[in-house]
């Protein structure tokens, strides 16, 4: 094993772990972890925007009130405030380096960028690079990540796990290379930026999901995790079995787009004042519903009425894709289904993205900030990379002192895992977190869940205990408990609320609302 020092290392290369590597390049030495072009990270894959109070007719209030509203009564509304706060200024922020937002080519608009809307949002107030947002963002910050001298991107290596002293304060990360040799990267403070957990269901928005590893890293240490029963599924992923995942924008709903149920009738206005443009766990419910109503595998998304130029000019991205795969977006619906998307809980911390472990920060969606409640609004996730990539460079930048606590040292056996195992014992969770723990659960459900996750983990633990540390066996094994974490989570919500429907329990409780908060040690195995 190689020991290698660092300041602060920055464990993600998503949006979140860029902007805080230049929020503190100036003043601290930064080491960002970015395994892949195609690392695990959805930011790269948003195709939205960034929700942000910018039109002369939006105010501060406005923004605050629908994200309360969209996470159904269990937002923090100081880290609302403090999120839509820095909206502007994250903007200018982003503008200044260079992101090529969409202009808006009305010139009697009171903004020069084109602003759009989604669900939740009473106002347009989200600003996008035509409809691929995330991928102008992150292109953007990694150019200038490249440049900055104090930063160091390493791609060769991976995070399997956390270092600990035995004060229990955090000091870097073990990593593999791609040869399996493992690296001790010592810092003075660590940063997770590593996603959420989308990985643990079957069908994602995302082609390479991250599936909670970083949340599992930071209960390894004893950090609390918060609200993992709020799993969010986007209503729209293109149906396509055979397919790569491909998202369909909530913009496209944000800019008239209807959804129509199997006898190509809307079905929405039924179901909410607010038909297409309601919270998206709404959304996604009614499309689950209508789709067990017809035995139908999807819905139907239809723009036509907007005309082909308008679809051409407005989604570029998603209307040269559905022509690869032989869809015309100007012509006929095309087929879509929700699909696993974003974890609103995840790590605790506070609005500095400290967590309860010293010298361990969380931004990004491996965090629960409170921002997001029981369900985040459309496109206020990237804003809160760029808000908590703040904070936590603020906190960062006042230094610290280093922990000289004896390091707990870590032993491995030297057999390779079986590849064939690892990736069935990981289809069978995901099989059973797809089926029992998606949009609609229930008691007896939850408790089917449990019993089979218990399963497969008895299965997978004594392939791990003599196994060489292994990339693909370490994530399966963070991800399987933080499936079973999930599941405590869910059962012990006796409520409905945001993404969470149980309709053993369909209302919410009388007692006020509070966060789940859960250990590693709820599953009395290490
Ligand atoms: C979308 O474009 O619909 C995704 C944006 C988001 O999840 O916030």
């Amino acid at each position: 094993m190689t020991e290698s020092h660092h300041d602060v290392l920055i464990i993600g290369g998503g949006a979140a772990g860029l902007a805080l590597a230049l929020e503190i390049a100036d003043r601290r030495a930064v080491t960002l972890l970015q395994p892949s072009p195609d690392a695990r990270g959805a930011s790269r894959w948003a195709q939205g925007g960034i929700a942000a109070v910018l039109s002369p007719c939006d105010d501060v209030e406005a923004h605050v009130a629908d994200t309360l509203v969209a996470g159904d009564g269990l937002c923090d509304e100081a880290a609302v405030r403090f999120t839509v706060d820095q909206g502007p200024a994250a903007i200018e922020w982003l503008l200044s380096l260079g992101v090529p937002f969409t202009p808006d080519p009305d010139p009697k608009a009171g903004y020069p960028y084109h602003l759009t809307r989604e669900g939740g949002h009473g106002a347009r107030r989200i600003i996008h690079a035509d409809d691929a947002t995330g991928r102008a963002v992150i292109e953007t910050l990694e150019r200038h990540v490249g440049a900055h001298a104090n930063i160091t991107v390493r791609h060769d290596l991976s995070a399997i796990e956390l270092m600990a002293d035995t004060a229990g304060h955090c000091r870097g990360a073990r990593c593999l290379d791609a040869t399996g040799q493992l690296h001790a990267l010592l810092a003075r403070d660590t940063v997770l930026a590593t996603g959420g957990a989308s990985g643990l269901y079957r069908h994602t928005t995302s082609p390479h999901p991250a599936s909670g590893e970083g949340m599992m890293m930071a209960a390894e240490l004893g950090a609390e995790l918060m609200n993992l029963e709020f799993q969010q599924f986007h209503p729209t992923c293109l149906y396509d079995p055979e397919g790569t995942p491909f998202l369909i924008s909530e913009a496209v709903r944000g800019e008239g787009g209807y959804l129509l149920g199997a006898d190509g009738e809307r079905f929405m206005p039924t179901i909410d004042p607010r038909a297409e443009l309601a919270p998206r766990d709404i959304v996604a419910r009614a499309i689950d519903t209508e789709m067990q109503r017809s035995g139908l595998a999807h819905v139907w998304l239809d723009i036509r009425h907007l005309g082909e130029e308008a679809i051409r000019h407005h989604f570029p991205t998603i209307h040269a894709h559905c022509a690869a795969r032989g869809l015309d977006l100007a012509r006929e619906p095309i087929p879509v289904v929700p699909a696993a998307h974003y974890s609103c809980g995840g790590v605790g911390t506070d609005l500095a993205g400290a967590t309860t472990v010293p010298h361990l920060y969380a931004i990004g969606e491996v965090a629960c900030t409170g921002l997001h409640g029981a369900n985040r609004m459309a496109s206020n996730s990237l804003l809160e990379c760029l808000a908590f990539a703040r904070g936590c460079a603020r906190r960062l930048a006042e230094g610290s002192t280093a922990s000289t606590a004896p390091l707990v040292e870590r032993s491995w056996g030297t057999q390779r895992p079986s590849r064939e195992q690892i990736g069935e014992l990981r289809d069978a969770m995901r099989g059973v977190m797809s089926t029992r723990v998606a949009i609609v659960r229930s008691d007896a459900g939850l408790d089917e869940a449990a019993h089979a996750l218990a399963e497969i983990h008895e299965r997978l633990a004594p392939h791990l205990a003599e196994a060489a540390p292994d990339a693909e066996a370490a994530s399966l094994w963070h991800a399987l408990r933080l499936a079973r974490l999930t599941v405590s989570s869910a059962r012990a919500r006796r409520e409905s609320r945001g993404l969470h429907h149980n309709p053993d329990c369909p209302l919410h409780a009388d007692t006020p609302p509070s966060p789940s908060r859960i250990h590693l040690s709820a599953l009395h195995v290490p």
